[in-house]
Formats: structure tokens, C-alpha cells, sequence
């Protein structure tokens, strides 16, 4: 389910803001019915008629990006810097599922699916996020635990997850640790390892729930396969 305005403009038709409007002003209608109330939620089985017109259903499209440095994930930036948008070639309107950083690298979803995107990122279905960091330092016992058990990042605790410390390298004094979270507040990772005063020099997402970034070199893509949006899909209902 998508809020309504969002599903007119994810389809094409018209801006976000100009979907806010005909609604307000009494001119779409959801299988019959005029609808005024912002925030009404539609799926792809409801019949929406703009002015008159049923709103044609677009085609969805999945991606998989391997997000290179240097690229912001939004669909349209100010200071007019590239965009994962910019990587991907497609005349459908996508968006980023979720969100890497500037200087993140690693698998990013471009979808006009507003449902799968929800189902990715909303934290109770607790879909795997596995990132690898490297960080200054050597974590201690004391400070996985913490990790694990959650640490507050502006007055709120994040979720348990898991840490792996896949290496150690005394010399340079880093570390290589593998992180699994199911949230994907701002600058999630960072700001976990900050909260045990550690840097986080690199950020890789290598994985999202089964999808990893196999056969892909940075700046480079691909679409999902029917069954992996399936298997996406399946993952809600173990939940359900
Ligand atoms: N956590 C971060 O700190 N940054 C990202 O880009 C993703 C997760």
C-alpha cells in the first residue's frame, strides 16, 4: 500500500505537490469514489481516475546498483552534484530504496515500487542489511556487546544487531568489521561505531537480504529477476 499522492506521481502522471492538489480539489476518485483526504492508501488493485481518466498502471522496475563513492542517493540534488540516478538508464520514474552515504559504496535498490520499497525498509520485517566497515581502532568485548545490545544515537536506541570482526590489523591499528542491522536511520553505521568512539573510515553495503553485489564493479548495474522480486516479496510473510 502507497500513500495516494505518491503512487500518481510514481507513475508519472505529475509532481507529488500537483498530485496533493487534484486531490484536495475533489478531482481523482479511488474505484468510484472521490477522495479528498491526504494519505489515503492505494495498491495496484484500486482503479484511480484523474479528471475523468483512469490513471494508466506504470510497469515496475527493479535495480541493483553498486553505489561508487561519490554519488548521492536522491533523485534530484541542489548543489548539483551526480546522483545514483545519473547511473542507472531508465525513462521510469525510480527512486533509491533507502539511503547511502556520498562516500558509502556498495548495493543500492532503484525501484517504482512503492510496496517492495516499504517492505524493504521498514524495521519490522527486519530485513538483513549487512554493511563492512573499516574502522579505526580495535573493538573490545565490552564494546561489540554494546554494539549489539544497541546504542543511542540521538536519545534513541538502535535495534540488537550483529557484529562480525573479520580482521585486525595492528599495524595501521583498523579493523575490518562486518555489521547486520535491519534499521536504516542516517548515517546508521557511523554513528553506531561513533558511539564507541570509533571512526568508520570506509563503508561498503555488501548485502541486502539475499541480494548481494556478484558480478558487478562499481558504477555498474542490473535488473532483478522475477523470481529474486518474488523472493523479496516472500520475505513479508514470514512476518505476516
Ligand atoms: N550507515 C551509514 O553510516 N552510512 C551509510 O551510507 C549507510 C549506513
Amino acid at each position: 500500500m502507497e500513500r495516494l499522492q505518491k503512487y500518481i506521481a510514481n507513475t508519472g502522471y505529475c509532481s507529488r505537490r500537483k498530485a496533493e492538489d487534484l486531490i484536495i480539489n475533489g478531482k481523482v476518485l479511488v474505484n468510484g469514489k472521490i477522495i479528498t483526504e491526504l494519505g489515503t492508501k492505494v495498491n495496484d488493485n484500486d482503479q484511480i481516475m484523474i479528471c475523468g481518466k483512469v490513471l494508466a498502471k506504470e510497469d515496475k522496475v527493479y535495480y541493483l546498483l553498486y553505489k561508487p563513492r561519490g554519488v548521492v542517493t536522491t533523485t534530484d540534488d541542489d548543489k548539483k552534484r551526480k546522483t545514483v540516478l545519473d547511473l542507472v538508464h531508465t525513462n521510469k520514474r525510480i527512486y533509491p530504496v533507502g539511503r547511502l552515504d556520498y562516500d558509502t559504496t556498495g548495493l543500492l535498490i532503484l525501484t517504482n515500487d512503492g510496496e517492495l520499497t516499504n517492505l524493504l525498509i521498514h524495521p519490522k520485517n527486519e530485513i538483513d542489511k549487512v554493511y563492512i566497515a573499516k574502522i579505526k581502532g580495535i573493538l573490545n568485548g565490552r564494546e561489540i556487546k554494546t554494539l549489539e545490545e544497541g546504542v543511542f544515537i540521538d536519545n534513541l536506541k538502535t535495534a540488537p544487531c550483529k557484529i562480525k570482526v573479520k580482521k585486525v590489523d595492528r599495524k595501521t591499528n583498523t579493523s575490518l568489521v562486518q555489521v547486520t542491522i535491519h534499521e536504516g536511520k542516517n548515517h546508521q553505521v557511523k554513528n553506531m561505531f561513533s558511539a564507541v568512539n570509533h571512526e568508520v573510515i570506509k563503508l561498503k553495503r555488501e548485502k541486502i537480504a539475499f541480494l548481494d553485489l556478484s558480478g558487478l564493479k562499481a558504477g555498474e548495474y542490473r535488473k532483478l529477476t522475477i523470481k529474486e522480486v518474488k523472493k523479496l516479496y516472500s520475505l513479508n510473510n514470514k512476518n505476516a
